[in-house]
């Protein structure tokens, strides 16, 4: 029987340095047999990465970006996160709905209520559920790469032509972070919180101890020296 589909997420403010360790896990699953969906949000899909490309580039009310970021997601779990769940594979998505409370919830000020409303219908996944029931498609686990935000923009500076949220002052992030921490709140057990003030190869055994102890990954694999 193929093993169950595992959704991952991976949250933080810019600068947090998710990217090394997303692939670094990518390799680890592989190592162990695992099929690896790598994935990211906004983005995903061609069309959500044209929806992305509008995001983080183009002009655009609060609640206009709000909805081509639960556009964009729709299309992603239907073209590429479902059926890779119903694979069995380990799915690892750069961000998912908890960046939207985060940056436009906390960040930017959008209705929280809304956002749960979106979330809802977005999410919600017919006939998967225990019997036959729908029920609200969320990561198994999420990653959150805890960082100052004042240590992350100083990882950023001079990095690159920084998007439009990349852009945005301190204060900012920490609103965002502060969203995140909520999220966390709401829901303990969905989430491993990941220091990210510390050294590469220390962040690493955070995350990989987060799932050996889920049982996702063997001790011998996450013992290896990676990234
Ligand atoms: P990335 O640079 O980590 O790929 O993320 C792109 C940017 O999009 C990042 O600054 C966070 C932002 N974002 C939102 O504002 N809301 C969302 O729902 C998602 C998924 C990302």
């Amino acid at each position: 029987m193929a093993p169950a589909g595992i959704f991952i997420s991976f949250e933080g403010i810019d600068g947090a340095g998710k990217s090394t360790h997303i692939e670094g896990l990518a390799q680890a699953f592989r190592a162990q047999g695992r099929a690896v969906t790598q994935t990211r949000e906004p983005g995903g899909t061609p069309l959500a990465e044209k929806l992305r490309a509008m995001v983080l580039a183009d002009a655009m009310d609060d609640l206009t970006e709000v909805l081509l970021l639960f556009a964009a997601r729709r299309d992603h779990l239907l073209q590429v996160i479902e059926p890779a769940l119903a694979r069995g594979d380990m799915v690892l998505c750069d961000r998912f709905t908890d960046a939207t409370f985060a940056y436009q919830g906390s960040g930017r000020g959008f209705d929280w209520q809304v956002l749960g409303q979106l979330e809802q219908w977005v999410q919600n996944t017919p006939g998967q559920g225990a019997g036959g029931t729908s029920f609200l498609r969320q990561p198994d686990l999420t990653l959150w790469f805890d960082l100052p935000p004042e240590l992350a923009a100083q990882r950023l500076a001079g990095a690159r032509l920084p998007d439009r949220f990349e852009a945005q002052p301190v204060e900012f992030f920490r609103r965002v972070a502060n969203g995140y921490a909520q999220r966390l709140a709401a829901a303990p057990g969905r989430f491993a919180s990941i220091d990210a003030t510390l050294e590469r190869h220390a962040v690493w055994q955070q995350i990989t101890q987060a799932l050996v102890r889920r049982g996702w990954l063997s001790i011998m694999v996450s013992n290896t020296k990676r990234p």
